[in-house]
């Protein structure tokens, strides 16, 4: 392996690369190697150094290897401090990204050049830590406590050109090594060594209810934010030692390790769709309702023609003002301007009423009504109109794609595309494998997914996939604990305590009562044998007609659109519990949040045990980026493993005693409890 520092003396100047591929991380290697490069200079009485990465980084941040080791000298900040007391100025030339430790090694530098590609942040508060070699004090100093803020506090990355607004860098020109190594220098103290930023209790106010907000849960925001402000009562020396206290506690906090997991998990996935496969430039989308205008949006966003496809003039009408609305609102947040979304439009979209004159699209992606003779006449159609080759997709929620694809030419290009409402922003997708889903299909679907900037999770067919079987379990969870005396307002409460985007009565309400209310009679779910059925969500569709927040009352009374409990909904409760012959008892928040999240772990072990889910952090990222599990929790199955397997175990144990319809023990769980290996682990792939 080529040295991943290296030192260049040309005259009087030094030219140090850092060349650590692919993003010339800090790793141990590279921090002594700066350290040697360094000595070399010095040793050679250079007149200055210029800084600089290989390739298309600067320095991207830490090594993330090196994430769950105890640190290894020479440490970051002793590199910054040798940097910042170098006895001859080092210039940075920032050739690409400067993030985390890459940016705390130019804030030492006495000036920054950039290139106008470059990019720069601090954006460790995503990984659950702060910054650790004194990015929380040199910034500020440098460019004031507010604007510090703004990056810090929500780990930002911002462009060359705001940087030089900022005062961040000094310069942008093309080539900034030739830069950094000739330009005057601005006559100035280092970075460390200038006065306190003036305080700003406003400005700290306003990051810490905006983190509050945004990151709710999370402790490093606010860890960040905490040593910000110090920075303008503290000396350096004092306010690098808090930073380097609070960074080296954070960094083995259950908060860093779930927010890792995930941070990998999310790599992985996107790495699925860059292994290649067929590129798409033309598409069909069935359906213009909701999710279809809004795929036949995102799939033109990255240059896909997309010819939508509606019964009749009026639905093909709908369709097309459907997706006109989603441009007009990328206008409106700045995404894109009138004109460009006006010629988008006419260039990529096309509305038509049938099949007849459907151009030989490569994909197809059905989003018609969740229903499957609709849905199977639909592929009928489909077949006959495109060309054997063209790959077929229902974005079904809760059908069996085996039945829809019952009849098709050539099933090997059927597979099922789960895409998630508002289908252009949300990020997950679900793909899942039919039974004679091709490797082919597979990997041209997941190309096309990372395309759309997508976290593609493959999934095996069963009801509702990973996401929806799992949510399902979870309500069905909580309308036991409702029969046994908890109410719905309560139970929402703990959720959100736990960190759930919203309680599960509040999505019901938002989502409406009456699609779950048809799935559960299609499943016919009231007979299930071996299942205990709790007909509330039923009474309430069937004796009030309250069907959520478009019929202004569901599982809440809406008082000036908030959600108020409700009186009504509290005696129906209380009335099935009676009719059920069962005394209601008082939950505790904890005594639901355990039952709660022990189901979806349950669940999840099933989805493994079953192969539907292929991996446990697949489970999460469905979880986390479908369902408003929380971030910083790292999805259930890495929640619970955190927790320990064992306890997990003894909790459903303890729950299978007192209601055994509900619950029981999968054998993966107790598999890895006796073998003491992880439920990664005993579902990895040989
Ligand atoms: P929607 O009711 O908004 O849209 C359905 C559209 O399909 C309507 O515009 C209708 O005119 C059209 N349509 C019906 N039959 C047709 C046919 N035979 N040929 C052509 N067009 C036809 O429904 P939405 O919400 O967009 O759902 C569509 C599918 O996506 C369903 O299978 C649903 O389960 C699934 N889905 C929905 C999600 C959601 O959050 N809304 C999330 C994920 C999947």
């Amino acid at each position: 392996m080529s040295d991943p520092v290296f030192c260049v003396i040309e005259g009087d100047i030094a030219r140090i690369t850092i060349d650590n591929p692919p993003v010339n991380v800090t790793s141990q290697a590279v921090r002594a190697g700066l350290m040697a490069a360094l000595d070399t200079a010095e040793t050679a009485g250079v007149a200055r150094v210029a800084l600089t990465g290989a390739g298309r980084a600067f320095v991207a941040g830490a090594d993330a290897k090196e994430f769950d080791r105890p640190p290894m000298p020479p440490h970051l900040p002793d590199v910054v401090a040798r940097i910042e007391g170098f006895p001859v100025p080092v210039v940075a030339a920032i050739n690409g990204a400067a993030l985390g430790g890459g940016l705390e090694l130019a804030l030492a530098c006495a000036a920054r050049i950039a290139a106008p590609t470059a990019t720069l942040g601090l954006p460790e508060v995503t990984l659950g830590v702060v910054p650790g070699a004194g990015g929380t004090q040199r910034l500020p100093r440098l460019i004031g406590l507010a604007p510090a803020l703004a990056l810090i506090a929500e780990g930002r990355v911002i462009s060359a050109a705001e940087a030089l607004r900022l005062g961040l860098v000094d310069g942008i020109v093309d080539d900034p090594v030739v830069v950094a190594a000739t330009c005057a220098l601005p006559d100035r103290p280092a970075t460390g060594s200038r006065p306190m930023p003036v305080d700003d209790p406003a400005a700290l106010d306003k990051a810490r209810k905006l983190a509050a907000r945004r990151l709710p849960g999370q402790t490093a925001p606010v860890a960040a934010i905490d040593l910000v402000a110090a920075a303008a009562r503290l000396p350096l020396a004092e306010g690098l030692a808090q930073e380097r206290a609070t960074f080296l506690a954070l960094k083995t906090s259950d908060q860093a390790a779930a927010l890792r997991h995930l941070f990998f998990a999310e790599r992985a996935a996107a790495a699925l769709g860059r292994k290649g496969g067929d590129l798409l430039d033309s598409a069909v989308v069935v359906g213009g309702g909701t999710m279809g205008a809004a795929i036949a949006y995102a799939l033109a966003g990255v240059g896909v023609s997309v010819a939508l496809v509606e019964t009749d003039a009026a639905g093909a009408d709908r369709a097309r003002s459907n997706v006109a609305r989603l441009y007009a609102e990328a206008v409106v947040r700045g995404k894109t301007t009138a004109i460009q979304a006006e010629a988008t439009q006419a260039a990529r979209h096309t509305f038509h009423v049938g099949y007849d004159a459907l151009p030989p699209a490569q994909i197809a992606i059905e989003a018609v009504f969740e229903d499957l003779a609709v849905k199977r006449q639909v592929f009928a159609a489909l077949d006959a109109a495109l060309p054997e080759t063209t790959i077929l997709a229902t974005n079904t929620s809760y059908l069996d794609p085996d039945r829809i694809a019952e009849g098709l030419r050539a099933p090997g290009r059927f597979l099922g595309l789960h895409f998630f409402s508002p289908a252009h922003l949300m990020k997950l997708v679900e793909v899942i494998r039919a039974r004679d889903t091709s490797a082919e299909t597979l990997s041209t679907v997941l190309h096309l997914a990372a395309r759309l900037g997508k976290i593609p999770v493959r999934a095996g067919v069963c009801d509702g996939f990973i996401g929806n079987r799992i949510l399902t379990r979870y309500r069905q969870t909580c309308d036991v604990m409702l029969i046994e005396g908890a109410l719905p307002a309560q139970i929402d409460a703990a959720m959100r305590g736990f960190g759930m985007a919203m309680g599960p009565y509040e999505v019901q309400d938002l989502s409406g009562l009456d699609i779950a209310y048809a799935n559960r009679k299609r499943l016919g779910w009231a007979r299930k044998p071996g299942f205990r059925y709790i007909p509330i969500a039923d009474r309430i569709v069937e004796e009030t007609g309250r069907l959520g927040r478009k019929t202004g009352a569901g599982w809440y009374d809406y008082e000036d659109g908030k959600p108020v409990s409700s009186s009504r909904i509290n005696q129906l409760v209380a009335a099935e519990s009676a009719r059920a012959g069962l005394l209601r008892r008082l939950f505790s928040d904890e005594e639901i949040i355990t039952r709660a999240t022990t189901s979806m772990i349950e669940e999840g072990a099933r989805l493994l045990e079953e192969g539907i889910a292929d991996t446990p952090a697949d489970i999460d990222l469905v979880m986390v980026h479908g369902y408003g599990f929380p971030r910083w929790r790292g999805g259930p199955m890495h929640y619970a493993e955190r927790l320990g397997l064992a306890g997990i175990l003894g909790r459903i144990d303890s729950f299978a005693a007192a209601d055994p319809l509900s619950w029981g023990v999968p054998a993966l769980l107790r598999k890895a409890t006796t073998t003491g290996r992880s439920l990664t682990d005993l579902t990895r792939k040989p």
